[in-house]
């Protein structure tokens, strides 16, 4: 084999090739594989599904997603843009007649003057963009613990550091907590209202706590509203208290439970949405060009309606919260469709999600979210019968706790 210097390749000091039959060296793949991405785990998360995968008919708590399906309206808004040809790139941003009036909502919900807006590939997109656009090495990050995956792992792939801030017992925003994790290092807050995974919602006046401590201490928040449709009180956003100093991201996914298509959008100061713009040149080109055809329904249409979904969540989180609330320490979720109920006795997180897999439930452990493993992430988004029966074997398996570890 040679490198790509053309010069033979010594084996002994190349860990990438292995002896193979005949005494030829051959690649070994595993040993290409760069450390950023051994570096992330996801054993946790993955191991869940591939259990769920492998249960016949279980009652599956862990899906991050709606049970209900994409409205009819944009269904057929998606299937007319196919046919009309609109299947090629877009222009890296976005089509001209999403971003405008995307445009004035946000200036009309935020007060700002003239943000930059960018369609993106799902707002996962937006997290990286934004990330890869400001953070340098050694930059860091904060964000409360529990956290969104991503917010941990994206910022170690450009060297940055991912700084979580621990928000125990309540998962409230404490500001003395966050102005006291801030170093000379740090760039960037992110706030994740409602919450994934602890479907906390924060109020007003933590908000403006949070937007306050960004301005004293110049960090850029990215808010990140994904839940914002999914909000059993009126949505609240931090981006009203922050012009010219915050990333929004907000996303088609859930509220329209069109997670397969990958849509969302990023707006903000004009300046890093144009570098946000040019990373996604490079990376994820455009976002899918039928769906943000489809999306223009959400705009000209006025034919989507989605409150007698929302309305059935909020049922739906009613119900878990009154049927766990008296065995489990449950913060009272605000939005999105998770609870993070501790988990009781002295069980770890790990320990108590293989017991609910022995019985047919499926949640995730608390530290894929955190670094603690004293949790679980329950998310409700399924059928009531689904949840009534798990209800019924999670207050069991509470009843169940073993004297000692
Ligand atoms: C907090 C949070 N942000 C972002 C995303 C990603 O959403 P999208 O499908 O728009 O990429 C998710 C998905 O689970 C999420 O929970």
């Amino acid at each position: 084999m040679k490198n790509h210097s053309g010069k033979k390749k010594d084996s002994a000091m190349n860990p990438t090739a292995v002896p193979s039959a005949g005494g030829m060296e051959r690649l070994d793949p595993a040993g290409m594989i760069a450390r950023r991405a051994l570096d992330i785990d996801a054993s946790g998360i993955r191991k869940v599904f591939d259990l769920a995968a492998n249960l016949k008919d279980p009652i599956n708590f862990s899906i991050g997603q709606p049970d209900f399906d994409v409205p009819e309206p944009i269904k057929e808004r998606a299937i007319a843009a196919i046919r009309d040809g609109k299947n090629h790139y877009t222009p890296t941003q976005g089509i001209a007649e999403l971003i405008e009036p995307i445009r004035r909502q946000v200036v009309d919900s935020t007060g700002w003057r003239d943000p930059g807006v960018l369609i993106l590939s799902g707002t996962s997109g937006g997290i990286m963009l934004a990330m890869f656009a400001v953070l340098n090495p050694g930059d860091e990050a904060l964000f409360l613990d529990p956290y969104f995956v991503m917010y941990r792992h994206l910022p170690r792939l450009i060297g940055a550091v991912p700084a979580p801030v621990d928000s125990y017992p309540d998962f409230r925003l404490h500001p003395e907590r966050i102005e006291a994790a801030i170093t000379p290092r740090t760039k960037m807050l992110i706030i994740c209202s409602p919450n994934n995974p602890t479907g906390i919602a924060f109020t007003t006046a933590e908000l403006r706590a949070a937007a306050d401590i960004a301005r004293r201490r110049n960090l850029l928040v990215l808010s990140d509203e994904i839940y914002d449709g999914f909000c059993y009180r009126k949505h609240e956003s931090i981006a009203s208290f922050l012009p010219e100093q915050c990333i929004l991201l907000k996303g088609y996914s859930k509220t329209y439970a069109m997670t397969g298509w990958r849509l969302g959008y990023a707006a903000g100061p004009q300046p890093i949405i144009e570098q946000m713009t040019k990373l996604q040149q490079y990376t994820f080109v455009c976002a899918p060009s039928p769906a943000q055809y489809a999306a223009l329904e959400l705009i000209h249409g006025h034919t989507v309606d989605m409150t007698a979904q929302i309305d059935a969540y909020r049922r739906k989180r009613d119900k878990i919260v009154l049927g766990l609330r008296d065995h489990f320490e449950i913060n009272e979720p605000a939005g999105a469709f998770y609870v993070f109920p501790k988990v009781p006795g002295r069980r770890t997180a790990a320990e108590f999600v293989s017991q609910a897999l022995a019985n047919n439930v499926l949640l995730i452990p608390g530290d894929v979210f955190s670094r603690r493993n004293t949790h679980f992430r329950l998310s409700y988004a399924t059928s009531d019968a689904k949840i009534e029966q798990g209800i019924t074997v999670l207050r069991k398996l509470a009843e169940d706790i073993p004297e000692t570890k």
